[in-house]
């Protein structure tokens, strides 16, 4: 018997203490009609805030007028946000993929780095995390993923210990594809790599003819300090990957490729029914327009600065990460400051270093909601 209607599902995820019915902005509504603060961002989706009017209505607009046909017929949305992305991302990134998640874009990226080099290995960071389809979990670093992988029969992903240059030079051979590489790491918590390790990383795999790969699902999208990652570090990847943010919620992931993937690239070599529908494309037309109108990429630097000084004032030994991804080492056990903020209706997340605490909000947070997470903080750590 089910006591829940929750109960029907797989027990796969932890479940946070809030039921939401609403949200606007950074603010979620509970079913009690209690107000909620969202330095969770619904796992860095919420880009725009939740149901941001101008993306519902782009949604809502499209969805009444052709709610899907199937990519065999050109869409103009699709096009059009095709060259939106190429025009927010570096030169010579040109020609965009797109899919439903994270995990396919990267997925798609390793497709075409095999075709591209002929290779089958891939490289991956220690720290990294890239999804959860089989070849995507084998570039995950941790136990549970990568037995996963190995249960499916892929072999796992070499790996390059984090910001180590001297890892890269010996682990980057003839027999690597790709190096997938999180430019700020989400679920390690935030760590950014260094500027010197991605640049080393650039020059190696052109050197020995790797594509390098950047997984900016997480990082991307005007998350971490300029709409790329790639264009925050100044180093153009020959692939980057987005998925979370970029609908707002309405799912869509993302290859933005450059030559050495793309071309080359003929029909059959990848597809997604769903990838790059009409409505996934509107939602994300309508982000784009926001993060720009709204000046949304300047706002995550300034807040996500002033949430750097403020968690340091409160005693946090580190704070990793750039714009509005932040991981605070308060040198506590984060699930505990976590559950903590709860009981003030703050969201949090946390990261597999159990002492990051991770916040990844919208990137609308307004300097006076940075003040409320810092006021939550400030109690639960003096407690
Ligand atoms: C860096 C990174 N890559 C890939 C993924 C996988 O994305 P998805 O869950 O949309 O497949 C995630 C999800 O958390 C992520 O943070």
């Amino acid at each position: 018997m089910l006591s829940e209607p929750q109960d029907a599902l797989l027990p796969v995820y932890a479940q946070m203490p809030i039921r939401p019915v609403s949200g606007r902005g950074a603010w979620l509504v509970d079913e009690d009609g209690a107000e909620w603060l969202d330095a969770y961002g619904g796992h860095a989706v919420a880009a725009t805030g939740h149901s941001h009017p101008r993306v519902v209505e782009a949604v809502a607009a499209q969805a009444r007028q052709l709610m899907f046909y199937s990519t065999a017929v050109p869409h103009p949305l699709r096009s059009r946000l095709a060259r939106e992305l190429v025009a927010r991302c570096p030169d010579p990134l040109g020609r965009v993929f797109f899919c439903n998640s994270g995990a396919e874009a990267n997925e798609n990226a390793l497709h075409l780095a095999r075709k591209a080099t002929g290779r089958t290995g891939v490289a991956s960071v220690t720290g990294g995390w890239h999804g959860r389809t089989v070849a995507t979990l084998a570039c995950c670093d941790g136990p549970s993923y990568e037995a996963g992988a190995l249960r499916a029969g892929m072999a796992l992903s070499s790996r390059v210990a984090f910001n180590d240059i001297g890892s890269l030079d010996a682990t980057l051979d003839d027999r690597i594809a790709a190096l997938l590489v999180e430019p700020v790491q989400g679920m390690a918590g935030a760590r950014d790599c260094s500027m010197e390790f991605l640049t080393a990383a650039r020059r190696i795999c052109a050197e020995r003819g790797i594509a390098l790969v950047f997984d900016e699902v997480q990082c991307g999208v005007g998350r971490s300090g300029a709409f790329t990652a790639a264009e925050r570090y100044g180093v153009v990847p020959d692939a980057l990957t987005l998925a979370k943010g970029l609908g707002s919620g309405y799912p869509i992931g993302a290859v933005v490729a450059g030559p050495m993937l793309a071309d080359g690239v003929g029909v059959g070599d990848l597809g997604s029914t769903f990838g790059g529908g009409p409505v996934a494309c509107a939602a994300a037309l309508a982000t784009l327009e926001v993060i720009t109108d709204e000046d949304l990429v300047a706002n995550a630097i300034r807040v996500g600065a002033h949430l750097a000084v403020g968690a340091r004032a409160l005693g946090a030994r580190k704070v990793w990460g750039h714009g509005l991804l932040l991981g605070l080492d308060f040198s506590r056990p984060a699930r505990e400051l976590q559950r903590a903020l709860f009981t003030h209706r703050i969201l949090t997340g946390t990261a597999s270093d159990p002492e990051i605490l991770r916040l990844m909000p919208p990137l609308t947070l307004s300097i006076q909601e940075a003040d409320v997470l810092l006021a939550g903080l400030r109690e639960v750590l003096a407690a």
